[in-house]
């Protein structure tokens, strides 16, 4: 692509609806590279800020793209200039539905040159959640570990990085058609959501639902069981969260938030060589639900807005 040439974006209109038009091409700054944009990772923190709800962010004008893989086309001041002709992961934030992206260096990690990008960015920042939540949890072999929202994105890879570390995994997910794909990538036990609940006690559990059952969740640790809290789909968590750890104190239990937008670059690097080694290994599967192209983004975000995709849905530019 031409310096100065406009590139294409998903820009949220005023009534919501996901608009592909042309943007100016954006340059680096100091501290980051341009990167010409392979596959794109959707998610439902896309869905949070299409709504408004994402840290303060208006829906209207915005990009949302909390990730993509592609090629580093140039380097801003002071930014790595090595990187340029890499493949990387690049973990923007928002901004990534479009042909092109900057970020930060320190938001951008190595791909193989022969890795499917559509395969690398499912793994992307869902596995980066996975890995950093069983990691700050101190999940070690033989332990007991739950999972919710199993079947989603983030799920998906905590089943299986839970597995291949040895952990017993429970998956809370919405069927047995989902129960029996989850038990496929690992997870010893399934509770389907929709019809029980899970009768059993956990040392860790990783929650990306949150919503109005998070004290029961929470009520399932075990003495010295942790907690990660990593996401929302089903809504903000209900109030009995801080009495329920406290009426459970003599349990010692541990609630963590986790948000990859704190995570320093040094985290990052160190879970995502975690990742790929986990990966080149054949003990991880990246899980593409569906591959879309840039112009049906809407369509891909009423996708996530349902809870119907089983691992993740891939935008792809061109
Ligand atoms: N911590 C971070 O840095 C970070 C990064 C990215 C995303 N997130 C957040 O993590 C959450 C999950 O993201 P994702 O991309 O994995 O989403 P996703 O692919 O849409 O998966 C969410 C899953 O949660 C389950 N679910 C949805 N609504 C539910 C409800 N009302 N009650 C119970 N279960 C429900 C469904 O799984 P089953 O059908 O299998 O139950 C669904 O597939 C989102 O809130 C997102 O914003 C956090």
């Amino acid at each position: 692509m031409a310096k100065g040439d406009a590139v294409r974006a998903a820009v949220v209109q005023a009534s919501g609806e996901l608009d592909l038009i042309d943007v100016p091409e954006p340059t680096p700054g100091p501290g980051q590279v341009l990167v010409e944009v392979d596959a794109i990772g959707a998610g439902y923190v896309d869905v949070m800020l299409r709504r408004g709800e994402y840290r303060g962010i208006p829906g209207p004008g915005s990009v949302p793209g909390a990730e993509v893989v592609g090629r580093v086309q140039a380097a801003g001041p002071g930014a790595r200039g090595d990187l340029v002709g890499q493949r990387v992961l690049a973990v923007p934030g928002f901004g990534g539905y479009a042909e092109q992206v900057v970020v930060d260096v320190g938001r951008v990690l190595p791909v193989a040159q022969d890795a499917d990008a559509s395969h690398a960015v499912a793994l992307g920042v869902n596995a980066l959640v996975a890995e950093i939540a069983l990691q700050r949890a101190g999940t070690s072999a033989g332990e007991r570990v739950l999972v919710r929202g199993a079947g989603g994105g983030i799920g998906v890879l905590t089943t299986q990085i839970a597995h291949a570390r040895g952990a017993e995994v429970t998956a809370v997910t919405s069927s047995p058609a989902r129960g029996e794909r989850l038990r496929e990538l690992g997870a010893a036990r399934i509770v389907d959501r929709t019809t029980a609940v899970p009768d059993q006690t956990y040392d860790v559990v990783v929650d990306t639902v949150a919503g109005p059952d998070t004290g029961r969740y929470l009520g399932l640790l075990r003495d010295n069981g942790r907690y990660v809290l990593c996401g929302a789909a089903g809504g903000a968590p209900a109030e009995d969260v801080l009495p329920t750890l406290i009426r459970r104190f003599h349990k010692s239990p541990t609630l963590l938030a986790l948000s990859l937008n704190s995570v320093t670059p040094a985290e990052l690097s160190r879970s995502w060589q975690e990742i790929t080694a986990l990966w080149k290994r054949g003990l991880l599967s990246p899980v593409v639900h569906r591959q879309l192209t840039l112009g049906e983004a809407g369509h891909a975000l009423e996708l996530l807005e349902r809870g119907a995709p089983f691992g993740k849905v891939v935008l792809l530019p061109r």
